[in-house]
This record gives C-alpha cells, sequence and structure tokens, in this order.
C-alpha cells in the first residue's frame, strides 16, 4: 500500500492508553462477567500480534503496521459494553458488536485526532469484519486493511475455540458456546456451504456441530497466505474436526 498514513508513535500509545483505561472500567460485577471481558480484552491483544505477523510477512512499512494495530486494537471495542448491557456475545439475540464499537469510538472521541481519511479507515475496517463477505464497492486501501483484520481475528478465534474445545478441566463457558445446544448432527444448509466451499452464513446455525463446522469454513474467507500457513503450522482445521463426532458425513465435508 503506497498511501500516506501519518500514524505516529505517540498516536498509537494514546489509542492504546485509552483502551486499557475502557476495558479497565469494566473490571467490576461478577466472576462470570470478569472472565468473559478478560476473554476478549486477551483476544485483542493477541490480534494485535498477530496482525503485526501478517504484516511484517506482507511487507508493510512501520506506519502501516501502526494503522493495522490500532485497527486490531479497536475491531472488538463494543464487546465489553455488548456482554454488560446483554450478558452475551451472540450479536442475534443482542446488537451488532462492531456498530456498537463504532458508537463508543465516536462517543470517546477516540480517533478524532486523526485525519478524516484515516479515521473512516479504521471505522470501516471495524464495520465490515464481521461481515459473512466484504463489500465489493470499496477502494483497495480499505479493502486490504479488512482483509488483514478478518484474518488476523480468525487465527486468533481459532486458537481460543480449538483450546477451548480441548481443555483439560471439562467447564462450560456458554460465553463461548453462543448458548447453542449440544445437540446430534448438524444443519443441512451448513453442510452445504461446506461442500460448495464457501463459509457458512451464521443464521443457518442450530447447534454447537453447526457452530464447529462454521468456524472450520472460515478457510474459505482467509486472505493472505501468510495467515494460511499459520492455520496449517497451528492445525487448527485438524482441532476443530477432533472436536466433532466421528462421521462419514462430516469427514465427506470438512474442510481438509
Ligand atoms: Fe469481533
Amino acid at each position: 500500500m503506497s498511501v500516506h498514513l501519518g500514524i505516529n508513535e505517540e498516536e498509537l500509545k494514546r489509542i492504546k492508553k485509552w483502551f486499557r483505561g475502557y476495558v479497565d472500567s469494566f473490571n467490576t460485577e461478577t466472576p462470570l462477567f470478569r472472565e468473559n471481558i478478560k476473554l476478549k480484552d486477551a483476544h485483542t491483544l493477541r490480534l494485535c500480534d498477530e496482525i503485526l505477523t501478517i504484516g511484517r510477512e506482507l511487507g508493510l512499512s512501520d506506519d502501516e503496521l501502526r494503522l493495522a494495530e490500532i485497527i486490531a486494537l479497536l475491531h472488538d471495542v463494543g464487546r465489553f459494553e455488548q456482554f454488560a448491557r446483554y450478558g452475551t456475545f451472540n450479536d442475534t439475540k443482542s446488537e451488532n458488536h462492531a456498530e456498537l464499537g463504532i458508537k463508543i469510538i465516536d462517543r470517546e472521541a477516540v480517533l478524532d485526532q486523526l485525519e478524516d481519511n484515516i479515521k473512516e479507515l479504521i471505522v470501516k475496517s471495524i464495520r465490515y469484519h464481521n461481515m459473512v463477505s466484504l463489500p465489493d464497492n470499496e477502494d483497495e486501501t480499505c479493502l486490504f486493511y479488512s482483509k488483514l483484520l478478518r484474518d488476523a481475528d480468525k487465527l486468533d478465534i481459532w486458537r481460543i475455540v480449538t483450546e477451548y474445545y480441548h481443555r483439560k478441566d471439562g467447564k462450560k463457558n456458554s460465553g463461548l458456546e453462543l448458548e447453542l445446544p449440544d445437540t446430534p448432527g448438524f444443519s443441512e444448509s451448513v453442510g452445504d456451504d461446506l461442500a460448495n466451499k464457501r463459509s457458512v452464513n451464521f443464521k443457518n446455525i442450530h447447534n454447537l456441530n453447526d457452530f464447529k463446522l462454521l468456524q472450520a469454513g472460515w478457510i474459505f474467507d482467509i486472505n493472505y497466505e501468510p495467515s494460511r500457513e499459520i492455520v496449517r503450522e497451528r492445525r487448527y482445521l485438524e482441532k476443530i474436526r477432533a472436536a466433532l463426532p466421528k462421521s462419514e458425513e462430516i469427514d465427506e465435508i470438512f474442510p481438509l
């Protein structure tokens, strides 16, 4: 990307400081609440590392890496208020956490010191991060950062869910399972999506198996080769497959 982005180290530091203060302001209430806040806080910090790793592999400049890091840092900022208000991370049972995050960034004037075009780029990358697919009428720079964020986000969510599926203590976290029932089988439309090598539409998710298959299907929505390489190294798909029932029907559609 050759666009001049002009984000200095001071800006990045200021936004990081804001993020810390904002997240820490939620550090109250019940253990379940704290656990879920911590989960998204840690997710965000790891995502910053992931986006920098992919960004460096893609040859981004320091300026571009700083912008990528800000996008990673702010992408899920709506998650904290979402859980505080609704007690769930399920957008369909509460509200779109990307849009909620954008409202918070606006309300707290987090990006007001940045140039308008950069502010817009950050806001759009956040807006697009949880959409089933990216809009095709966006400019190249915006799509580049949106794709970078979506790759990094998936890498870390894969980490969270695969660690969870293979956890030793067996403790359930309804926040991570989106309160979905652990019933047998999977939905036909989910199987169709995977068989056709496309990512699964969230509205067709009805049980935990569907949700695991949706997570496997993210591989069709990975944009950059360095991200794909990390998926292979960490054996994420193999780990998700191992958390699903042994079934020929699943073997047939599973993207391995
Ligand atoms: Fe998100």
